[in-house]
């Protein structure tokens, strides 16, 4: 019997290096031509029509208008908008910690409908990109910097300015802005930092007002280089035996018992 490293040196003696390099570009594109989803990371065959839900259309293009994010993330949003409806008929309020421009959190809202209810959203962020020095030196070594955000601040008020009732936007710092959300009921928390400190502090702090059933989605879990944040949340998750759910979206889901 012929191990797996012997087959290969035999393939590699009978076939030329071109002839193997047409080969396998030839069974690349054999393999590619049938994918339904092709971006953010994922390519897959699997039935994705969710693209063209009227309902998700319209929130996804509300939420991509608000000039968030560079390229199309249409499984990941439809991840948080499924989550998100799932938790509109839990008690409690929503909150977004790391919002940025505010794309994740227009596409939860228009999706949800969320300002025909008596839910708050809480939007939490500096609105001016991540905080220097709550970047550990490990995260540092796995790319995680602070630059890339510029103040937008004045743009999000703006995007949200038509549903005050509903939108709360804390501008500044977390943990230091998590009292201030000044709700003692959460059913749904995203979270996406892309740094483990403020996410884990944010996490502890909601936990206990997080009701049953309620729902903590974290936009980073499983992303290349975000093994700080992932490793941080198994073991949040450990300590309250439960376990987080890796999507391949690159989302991690937890479900408060
Ligand atoms: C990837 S962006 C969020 C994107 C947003 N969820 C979306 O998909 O539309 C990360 C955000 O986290 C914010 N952030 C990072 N550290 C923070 C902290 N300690 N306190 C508040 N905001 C923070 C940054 O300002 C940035 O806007």
């Amino acid at each position: 019997m012929k191990t797996k490293k012997e087959k290969k040196s035999i393939l590699q003696t009978i076939l030329p290096a071109w002839l193997r390099d047409k080969i396998k570009k030839q069974l690349f594109k054999i393999l590619l031509t049938n994918y339904t989803y092709k971006q953010d990371g994922i390519i897959s065959e699997m039935n994705c029509e969710f693209i063209n839900y009227p309902k998700f259309k319209l929130a996804y293009s509300m939420g991509k208008k608000t000039g968030s994010w560079g390229g199309d993330i249409h499984w990941r949003a439809y991840v948080a908008c499924w989550a998100a409806q799932l938790c509109k008929f839990k008690s409690g309020d929503f909150v977004e910690c790391g919002v940025n421009r505010g794309g994740l959190a227009m596409t939860i809202l228009i999706y949800t409908n969320l300002f025909e209810t008596n839910k708050k959203f809480y939007l939490l962020d500096t609105f001016n990109g991540l905080i220097e020095s709550q970047i550990t030196e490990r995260e540092k070594k796995l790319g995680i910097h602070a630059k890339g955000y510029s103040d937008c601040w004045y743009d999000v008020c703006n995007t949200f300015n038509s549903f005050s009732k509903t939108v709360r936007l804390v501008r500044g710092g977390i943990p230091d802005t998590l009292r201030l959300v000044d709700s003692n009921q959460i059913a749904f928390i995203s979270i996406d930092m892309n740094c483990a400190a403020p996410e884990i502090a944010a996490a502890e702090y909601f936990w206990p007002r997080l009701v049953s059933g309620g729902i903590i989605l974290l936009d980073d879990y499983g992303w290349p280089g975000r093994l700080v944040q992932k490793n941080s949340f198994d073991k949040f998750a450990k300590e309250r035996n439960i376990e987080v759910l890796a999507l391949p979206t690159g989302q991690g889901l937890i479900i408060k018992p």
